[in-house]
């Protein structure tokens, strides 16, 4: 599965409007408040249609009423909120090698969400259902948002954990809160657990746990193995040097990619284990992740699309993010989607002050605020005192009292005042 255009209909901030996606990695660029969540949140609600033709009941993922454009408006004098009906998102896209549309809309407050327009994608659903003894792939979709750490999904309240699955193991398992923004956390480690327990049986490791820790393993920096540890019901993962930290005590930022690369590739095998040793590169699917630098360091945000691209390379990501460091490692301006303004040709050879300034309208990015305030305070007074050295005796307590109103807000800098007011008595001869 990939989508290759997104076109929206009242849905949140959106009046009309229509995207285009690159089949790989996509960037979502634009100031806050200009609806890179909506974007993501309006693209899992398409992708959520492929879970209508599953017969095993999945997430289910609609158009909510707090989707449709509120507008303030006045109506008979009295001013009142006001939902635009229809809400309307439409796809097009491949899937299972076969171009298609398909559309979900909600009419009205009351209405249900409609997949009447869905018909072609959920028969590509059914016809996979009814065939998942075969070979045959099943696309992957996940969506993680930016409170994807905070609170498991509300299904996975599996404690203590599970070394045997809670129903018959099914493929289908692998869409389990696949649109929910928030990752089952219990449940991946549940994952891990069961694997590792067959593993013990089996006496070696499938390939399937193998493969989902290298994933883990090659995305963090310094990390050589990943386990799961039945005394404390966790994941452990051991650095070099032999140092080991279970999952609650590592930091944020290598939580917050242990637990979205593991899930990802646990996703994958559950939905293609017929796929072995190459179910990560060859697993197709579109995954949506709100802020991708959540919690990284500049020098991880360097590489983590390209971590992502490597480890999962059949697989379209689009991701939201307000960091020039991710912007500049985007392969091409295709992969960028400007939500103001225009992206411009070249990324790679653009410095990280271009980017701040270019595309994302940072005013001067090379200093700070401050400091580029405090330079257009000090020429403004040089001047100030240029004139004041000329003007008539009668003004100059008024050159005096603008000059020193000009200094005021600086008073816990006394170099910089003290260098202009030197400045005035040169000049001034006081
Ligand atoms: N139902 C709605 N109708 C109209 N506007 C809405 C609706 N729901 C949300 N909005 C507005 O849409 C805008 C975009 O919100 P969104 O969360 O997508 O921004 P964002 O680009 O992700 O910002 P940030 O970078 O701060 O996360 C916001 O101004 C928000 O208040
Ligand atoms: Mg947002």
């Amino acid at each position: 599965m990939k989508i290759n255009t997104l076109a929206v209909q009242n849905f949140r901030c959106y009046h009309e409007k229509s995207f285009r996606f690159h089949p790989s990695v996509n960037l979502i660029v634009g100031q806050n408040a200009t609806g890179k969540t909506a974007l993501l949140d309006a693209v899992s609600v398409a992708i959520a249609s492929w879970l209508l033709g599953f017969k095993k009941k999945n997430d289910k993922k609609g158009i909510e009423l707090s989707d449709a454009t509120l507008s303030f408006v006045e109506k008979e004098g009295e001013p009142q909120f006001a939902e635009s009906w229809p809400v309307i998102v439409t796809a097009t896209g491949v899937v299972e090698n076969e171009n298609v549309t398909w559309e979900r809309s909600k009419a009205s407050q009351g209405g249900n969400t409609r997949y009447g327009n869905a018909s072609e994608l959920i028969a590509l659903a059914k016809r996979c259902d009814a065939d998942l003894t075969a070979d045959i792939s099943l696309p992957l979709i996940s969506y993680y948002g930016t409170m994807r750490l905070w609170q498991d999904p509300k299904a996975s309240r599996t404690n203590p954990v599970q070394t045997r699955s809670a129903g018959k193991p099914s493929r289908l398992d692998g869409y389990k809160h696949c649109v929910d923004p928030r990752i089952g956390l219990k449940e991946l480690v549940a994952w891990f657990a069961r694997q590792e327990w067959q593993a013990y049986q089996a006496g070696k490791d499938s390939t399937m746990l193998t493969v989902v820790r290298q994933a883990v393993v090659s995305c963090i920096e310094n990390a050589v193995h990943l386990r799961y540890d039945p005394k404390r019901e966790e994941l452990i993962l051991t650095l070099k040097g032999g140092e080991s930290l279970p999952f609650s005590l590592l930091s944020d930022g290598q939580r917050c990619v242990l637990a979205l690369i593991a899930d990802i590739a646990q996703k994958a095998a559950l939905l293609n284990p017929h796929l072995g040793e190459d179910v990560l590169v060859k697993t197709q699917g579109v995954v949506l992740i709100d802020e991708l630098d959540l919690h990284l360091h500049p020098k991880w945000q360097r590489h983590v699309i390209e971590d992502l691209r490597t480890t999962f390379p059949s697989i379209q990501f689009i991701c939201t993010s307000h960091s020039p460091f991710l912007i500049q490692s985007l392969r091409s301006s295709e992969e960028l989607i400007m939500l103001d303004g225009l992206a411009p040709a070249q990324l790679a050879n653009k410095t990280l002050e271009d980017i701040a300034a270019g595309i994302m309208s940072v005013n001067t990015p090379q200093v700070s605020n401050r400091y580029a305030e405090m330079k257009g305070v000090a020429t403004e007074y040089l001047k100030t005192l240029n004139e004041a050295n000329t003007a008539p005796v009668e003004k100059l307590q008024q050159y005096k009292d603008r000059l020193a109103d000009s200094l005021a807000p600086y008073a816990d800098n006394p170099a910089f005042q003290a260098f202009l007011e030197m400045q005035r008595a040169a000049k001034l001869g006081e």
